[in-house]
């Protein structure tokens, strides 16, 4: 089974955002744990980033053709805000997690929202790089159930 992670916008250049809030991890190192804990868990990974909205939209809709068999997304700030991507969500008929480095909950007030979140399977928020690890041992755990 394939499935797909999209990382949002300024994501790539993690390695120059606030360390005590998104970690020390650059993109590249946390794409290598993903595909590390991909393999282990015997799923296929597709890894996508962009800073441009409707790109991770038409990126959603080509999943539609049953390419995947599950969908992680750190909307980033689209989360709180992206109506666009939460409708593309919706369309999507396989488990979605939405993941977040930092706790979102715990931080400024505009960021406590996320409009995506009620179109998700889950979201796991707050645990770093690792967020993306657990949204894998769900997905796999969803697979079987
Ligand atoms: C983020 C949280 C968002 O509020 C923020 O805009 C990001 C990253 C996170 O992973 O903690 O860019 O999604």
């Amino acid at each position: 089974m394939k499935i797909l992670v999209i990382h949002g916008p300024n994501l790539n250049l993690l390695e120059k955002r606030d360390s005590n809030i998104y970690g020390m991890n650059s993109l590249g190192e946390i794409n290598e744990l993903i595909e590390k804990k991909a393999e282990s868990l015997n799923l296929d990974v597709e890894i996508f980033q962009s800073n441009i909205e409707g790109e991770i939209v038409e990126k959603i809709q080509r999943s539609l053709g049953n390419l995947y068999g599950g969908i992680i997304i750190n909307p980033a700030a689209f989360s709180h805000y992206s109506i666009a991507i939460r409708d593309a969500l919706e369309m999507v008929d396989i488990p979605v997690i939405e993941v977040h480095l930092s706790n979102i909950y715990k931080r400024e007030e505009f960021r406590r929202k996320s409009v995506i979140a009620p179109v998700c399977s889950g979201q796991i928020s707050g645990f770093g790089g690792n967020s993306y690890i657990l949204a894998l041992e769900a997905i796999s755990l969803l697979k079987v159930d």
